[in-house]
């Protein structure tokens, strides 16, 4: 098939990828020269293991091409995504600008054949049936069909994630596109689910929300840990043992971050207060997520008596670079703010925090040089880096031995053993 993405951040530019993989022909249309000119050098842009070997091959065999012109793709397409950002607006709604702003440009640019405009982005349910009626207004003659195909992918596993789904939900009121679409995803493995337009936005909307909704539940359980004498991990790993419960996505820490969870969960409590629905779920999900922050920030004003703090990990989480809504950046500003010095190191996201602290902050080279001479040390992304660091190096280069693990990766036992003074998350 010849197809077509819209953007190419995370989702555009994966997604593209492994269509092109599986034998496609794909054109990437964005609208910055130069980062287009990077994409076809083999430069992904974005962090993401593997992706740079997957875009090299499939740019030299000619599968994908990338352009910042609608006219001969959308022309020669018979499935073209949308795949831009749909980022939070002050209030908390999802931001559909760049959605509509391309949805009237693949209208005014549909040729003559039947052509799918299904939606990869988050967006609110209904939004889809706006995308169809702009392109109708932009094309009165338009022969297209919308869809919604969400997709479940997470940074630094999103290739994986992507070729080897668990599910592929194709949601549309037209049974040709749901047709096309099946076939576009024929030779990638998963249950398939087909279901109307408004099911299938609400499924990606339902998904990050449920899954938000464990993590914070875990960090609610671990308020009441530290609080009782219990020991979170201890909790949570019975808990899950119960088939119904399951472990997976209930760890305890400092809250989760990143560019879906944050947004989507506020945006799905938009919706909701703007149909009317009892969002307090939701509402209590984002508050306990940012008290899970100000807790472990309470701890360390509690107990770090120097003003030299050390931090490991700045990427919301690890293998990727990202550091959008991570809680490194809430704890960096808050002890900036309270006087605080600060060193920290990232395998992966020190440009980007360069980038938002300047030199307010010093960055260092190596994970032992950040520790030297520090009066605490927080962990706060569990990179397999830090997870297998040499302790005893780090409790000899720190000047007090007193560790935070945002993200439980130590055995409390073995570190008071060692001679840490050992803070986790609700651990007793
Ligand atoms: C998420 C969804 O998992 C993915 O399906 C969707 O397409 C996009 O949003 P992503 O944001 O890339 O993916 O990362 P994810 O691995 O889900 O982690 C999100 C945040 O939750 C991270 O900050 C992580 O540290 C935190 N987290 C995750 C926890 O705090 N506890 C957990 O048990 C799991």
């Amino acid at each position: 098939m010849t197809i077509t993405v819209i953007g190419h951040g995370y989702v555009g530019l994966v997604s593209a990828s492994v269509f092109a993989e599986l034998g496609n022909k794909v054109w990437v249309i964005g609208h910055t020269p130069e980062k287009l000119e990077r994409l076809r050098n083999g430069d992904p842009i974005i962090y993401e293991p593997k992706l740079a070997d997957v875009l090299k091959k499939n740019n030299e065999a000619g599968r994908l091409i990338f352009t910042d012109k609608y006219d001969q793709a959308i022309k020669e397409s018979s499935i073209v995504f949308i795949a831009v950002g749909t980022p939070p607006a002050a209030d908390g709604s999802a931001d559909l600008s760049v959605v509509y702003e391309v949805a009237k440009k693949i209208g005014e640019n549909l040729g003559d054949q039947f052509t799918v405009v299904a939606g990869k982005s988050t967006v609110p349910v209904g939004t889809n049936l706006e995308v169809e009626r702009i392109m109708k207004q932009a094309n009165p003659e338009a022969n297209v069909a919308v869809a919604s195909c969400p997709e479940f992918l997470r940074e630094g596993s999103a290739l994986q994630d992507t070729r080897v789904p668990d599910r592929v939900v194709i949601g549309s009121n037209s049974k040709e596109a749901i047709d096309q679409l099946l076939e576009l995803h024929k030779d990638l493995p998963g249950k398939r689910v087909t279901t109307n337009l408004a099911s299938s936005e609400m499924i990606k909307y339902a998904s990050n929300s449920i899954l938000a909704t464990k993590i914070s539940f875990a960090n609610l359980i671990s308020f009441y840990c530290e609080k009782t004498g219990a020991d979170v991990e201890e909790v949570l790993e019975a808990v899950g043992m119960d088939k119904r419960i399951g472990r997976t996505f209930m760890y305890a820490g400092i809250g989760y971050g990143g560019s879906c969870f944050p947004k989507d969960v506020q945006a799905l409590a938009d919706t909701g207060k703007k149909i009317d629905i009892n969002t307090g779920l939701l509402d209590t999900v984002e508050s306990i997520n940012q008290h899970a922050r100000a807790n472990f920030l309470d701890h360390i004003l509690e107990k770090v008596s120097g003003k030299n703090i050390a931090i490991l990990g700045l990427a919301f989480k690890p293998d990727t670079d990202d550091i959008r809504f991570a809680p490194s950046v809430y704890l960096i500003e808050q002890l900036l703010e309270k006087g605080y010095n600060i060193k920290a190191y990232d395998p992966a996201a020190m440009d980007n925090i360069k980038g938002k602290f300047g030199d307010k902050i010093t960055l260092t080279q190596t994970a032992l040089e950040t520790v030297k001479d520090a009066d605490a040390l927080l962990i706060l992304t569990e990179w397999g880096e830090f997870v297998n660091i040499d302790l005893s190096k780090v409790k000899s280069l720190l000047k007090t031995p007193l560790l935070f693990d945002g993200r439980n990766i130590f055995d409390p036992k073995k570190m008071k053993d060692m001679g840490f003074t050992y803070v986790g998350v609700g651990r007793a």
